[in-house]
């Protein structure tokens, strides 16, 4: 199975390009480079022994994506590429409307001329918005109280895929809803760039043990929580990536959707514990502040379908997301 990842030079996209070389796929990466960087694809050659084919392309070139298919014949498209930032969602929607839902119409569309019919998709619990209960399954219903553009991509692309599964048979559509995904990859050589999601807890987490950012702001004690702070499910990048090979040996016509996350919660203060654990005592400085705007006190995956259907779970904990952050932090620094 051949199988093109645009985005694939990114944080996610990059870890399943090394599960998916390790287990014998080829494949090949479109990416604008926007947010990764092109050593990323020497980093994985250094992992697997395989440096994939790479187009330096972006979603809203409808021509240069063309080429890219027709020369690529794929069978499947895992699509991660998008924007992220939350924040930068609320200052500049239109930019994050064209790049998501219109980068994803292009290759719908090109997918569609070039006669592939099967994409695996990079949702977020996001689109659940406030469900007022912390166990999100999938078949809640999704897009009420989403707080950001950046989310309201996500659930406006979710619905255009099941659009199109309505109107082509043969079109196969799996939606993989992400949790928090945290850690690298345990060689150290790939992992999330600090630089690139500011408001994200782990790379500001990491920021601060660099002496990059003074201080963690933890926003709000206060919650409905053991220690009173938010609580997550954060899930290793490499078990995330692992559903996605999962997912691909599993795909069927029509849509399918999973949620991808551990099932456990943990709060912002057992995350800066483990962190400190995790490098050996040494504290990490932060205050609390007041709630963040948009925030829920608690949010995990019921991860029970995944496991079913794709007979896919995490094995990695967060002691081992925070023991590869660290060992990747060691090799960032190195680099820089
Ligand atoms: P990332 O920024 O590291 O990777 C995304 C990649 O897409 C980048 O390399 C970027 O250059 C590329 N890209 C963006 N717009 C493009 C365009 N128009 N054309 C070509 N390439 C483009 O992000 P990530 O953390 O690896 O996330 C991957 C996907 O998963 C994204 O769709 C993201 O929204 C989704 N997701 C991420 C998280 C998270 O916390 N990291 C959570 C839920 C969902
Ligand atoms: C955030 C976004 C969500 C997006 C996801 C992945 C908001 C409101 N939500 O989710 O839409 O899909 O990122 O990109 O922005 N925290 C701190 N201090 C910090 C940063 C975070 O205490 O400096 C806390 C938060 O309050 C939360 C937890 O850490 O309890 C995780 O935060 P974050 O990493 O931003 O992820 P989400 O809030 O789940």
């Amino acid at each position: 199975m051949k199988i093109l990842l645009t985005g694939g030079t990114g944080y996610i996209g990059s870890h399943t390009a090394v599960e998916l070389i390790e287990r014998g796929y080829e494949i090949e990466i479109l990416d604008n480079l926007f947010n990764s960087k092109i050593t990323v694809l020497d980093d994985i050659e250094k992992i697997t022994g395989v440096k994939p084919k790479f187009h330096k392309v972006d979603l809203l070139d409808v021509l240069a994506m063309e080429k890219v298919f027709e020369e690529g014949k794929f069978d499947l498209v895992i699509h991660f590429a998008g924007l992220k930032a939350v924040g930068e969602s609320v200052e500049k929607p239109l930019k994050y409307y064209e790049n998501n839902v219109g980068g994803t119409i292009n290759l719908l569309k090109c997918m569609k001329k070039y006669g592939v019919n099967k994409i695996v998709f990079s949702s977020s619990a996001t689109v659940y918005g406030d469900q007022g209960v912390a166990e999100l399954t999938e078949d809640m219903q999704t897009g009420v109280g989403i707080t950001n553009p950046y989310g309201e991509t996500k659930h406006v692309i979710e619905e255009i895929l099941k659009d199109v599964a309505e109107a082509d048979q043969k079109f196969e559509a799996t939606i993989l809803r992400y949790f928090n995904p945290v850690g690298a990859h345990k060689s150290g050589l790939i992992g999330e760039d600090p630089n690139d999601i500011p408001n994200n807890l782990m790379p500001i987490i990491m920021k601060v043990s660099t002496g990059e950012i003074k201080e963690l702001s933890v926003y709000g004690d206060d919650y409905d929580t053991p220690d009173g702070t938010g609580m997550r499910d954060y899930i290793h990048v490499v078990d995330l990536a692992r559903g996605h090979v999962a997912a691909i040996e599993k795909m069927k016509p029509g849509v399918s959707i999973y949620n991808l996350g551990t099932g456990k919660a943990t709060s912002v203060l057992e995350m800066v514990a483990a962190f400190e654990k995790a490098s050996g005592g040494k504290k990490l400085t932060y205050k609390i502040v007041g709630r963040r705007a948009g925030d829920l006190p608690k949010i995990f995956a019921n991860p029970t379908k995944a496991k079913k259907e794709l007979e896919w779970e995490t094995e990695l904990t967060i002691e081992d997301a925070m023991d590869d952050t660290i060992n990747y932090l060691k090799h960032y620094t190195e680099k820089k």
